[in-house]
C-alpha cells in the first residue's frame, strides 16, 4: 500500500503512537505547548542536522511531529513514543541499541545517529487525519 491514513482524534496532547508506513515503523507525537517551547529553544546552528520544529511540522500544526521511527544511525527502532517509555535525555526518544537521544523535535541530539529522524511526506486531509505518502 503506497498510503496510510491516520486518525489523530485520539492521540492527546504529550502522547505518542506508534504505527506503520510501508512496513517501517512510524512515530506520530502530539506535541504539548511544553515541548513545542523546548524545540524552539534550541539555537538551529548549534544542531548536528540544523532544523527547526517549524521545518520538520505543517503550518499552524507544530505540535503534530510525524517522523519515521528508525534511528538513523543502524536503524534500531527507538523508544519513546509508548506509555511509559524511555524519551532519552532531550525529551523526544531514545535508540537503546547505541545510545541515540533524539529531542521533542525528534532531532539528533546525542550519540552516534548523524541525521534526525526522517520526515515523511504527508498531508492533513482534514483537522484529525492524515495521508503518508
Ligand atoms: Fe540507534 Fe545505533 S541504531 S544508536
Amino acid at each position: 500500500q503506497a498510503t496510510t491514513e491516520i486518525d489523530l482524534s485520539k492521540i492527546l496532547p504529550g502522547q505518542a503512537i506508534k504505527t506503520s508506513f510501508r512496513k517501517q515503523p512510524l512515530f506520530v507525537r502530539n506535541l504539548t505547548p511544553a515541548e513545542i517551547a523546548a524545540a524552539d529553544a534550541v539555537p538551529v546552528s548549534e544542531l548536528r542536522d540544523p532544523q527547526s520544529l517549524a521545518d520538520r511540522t505543517k503550518p499552524n500544526k507544530k505540535n503534530w511531529l510525524i517522523t519515521m521511527g528508525v534511528c538513523t544511525h543502524l536503524g534500531c527502532v527507538p523508544l519513546g513514543a509508548g506509555e511509559g517509555e524511555n524519551k532519552g535525555p532531550f525529551g523526544g526518544y531514545f535508540c537503546p541499541c547505541h545510545g541515540s537521544a533524539y529531542d521533542t523535535a525528534a532531532r539528533i541530539r546525542k550519540g552516534p545517529a548523524p541525521t534526525n529522524l526522517v520526515v515523511p511526506d504527508y498531508a492533513f486531509s482534514s483537522d484529525t487525519t492524515v495521508t503518508v505518502g
